[in-house]
């Protein structure tokens, strides 16, 4: 796994009105993913968008387009992703009865896997699914919102995550109130994908995204090294 912590914006907290045009411009700003939140009123106290939405913004930018499911249930919508040009998808294991299931499903639609765990779900649910995981997203906010405060108590999480991968290509993503000020203990806890959506769009122009997205590197450090 590459020394690096990897600055993936999430568009939720961009102008719905010019969404390609924000997608591009934090493209051209420095962002490595696109973090996409999809939300269903039902899982989470929210809606946002689904497949549609993102196959018309798949054409502005070649990143990678990493999704967010915060549906339940995920499995019967994980093929219209997939086709919608999602590249890692994450279903969250509160919202999936058969986890297992779930991820071996995303990956025979040849994408990446991933596994969302809330700030109050213990790690041990992810220990049995390792190796069918690309990714572990760590909830950092209760989900729902952008612009939500920082859970500190998530930093312990992260280091036991850390732990439990060992020397597996698997990444570690925090979620929720990941800012310049936030950033460096959650890496120094062992993340090395770093969502932010007010941290990155707050300002509202391509210049703010470059030196947002430039603060957030700067204070992230380079990643802990594999194991
Ligand atoms: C929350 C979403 C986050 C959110 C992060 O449910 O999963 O991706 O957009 O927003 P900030 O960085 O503003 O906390
Ligand atoms: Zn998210």
């Amino acid at each position: 796994m590459p020394n690096d912590v990897l600055i993936a914006p999430s568009i939720l907290s961009s102008d719905f009105s010019r969404l390609g045009e924000e997608v591009a411009a934090v493209d051209a700003a420095g962002a490595d993913w696109i973090h996409l939140d999809v939300m269903d009123g039902h899982f989470v106290p929210n809606i946002t968008f689904g497949p549609p939405v993102i196959k018309a913004i798949r054409g502005a930018s070649r990143k990678l387009f990493d999704v967010h499911l915060m549906i339940e249930p995920a499995d019967p919508y994980l093929a219209a992703f997939a086709e919608a040009g999602c590249d890692l998808i994450t279903v969250h294991a509160e919202a999936s009865r058969h986890v297992d299931r779930s991820l071996q499903a995303i990956r025979a639609l040849g994408k990446k896997a991933g596994l969302a765990l809330n700030p109050a779900t213990p790690e041990n649910v992810v220990e049995y699914a390792l190796d069918r995981l690309d990714l572990v997203l760590l909830m950092t906010v209760n989900p729902g919102f952008g612009g939500q405060a920082y859970i500190a108590a998530v930093a312990e999480k992260v280091r036991r995550v850390k732990a439990m991968i060992g020397d597996r290509p698997i990444r570690i993503e925090v979620d929720g109130g990941i800012t310049p000020e936030t950033a460096p203990e959650v890496v120094a806890a062992g993340a090395d994908v770093l969502v932010a959506g007010s941290a990155v769009f707050s300002g509202g122009t391509p210049e703010h995204y470059r030196a947002n997205i430039a603060a957030l590197r700067a204070a992230a450090g380079p990643a802990l090294p594999h194991a």
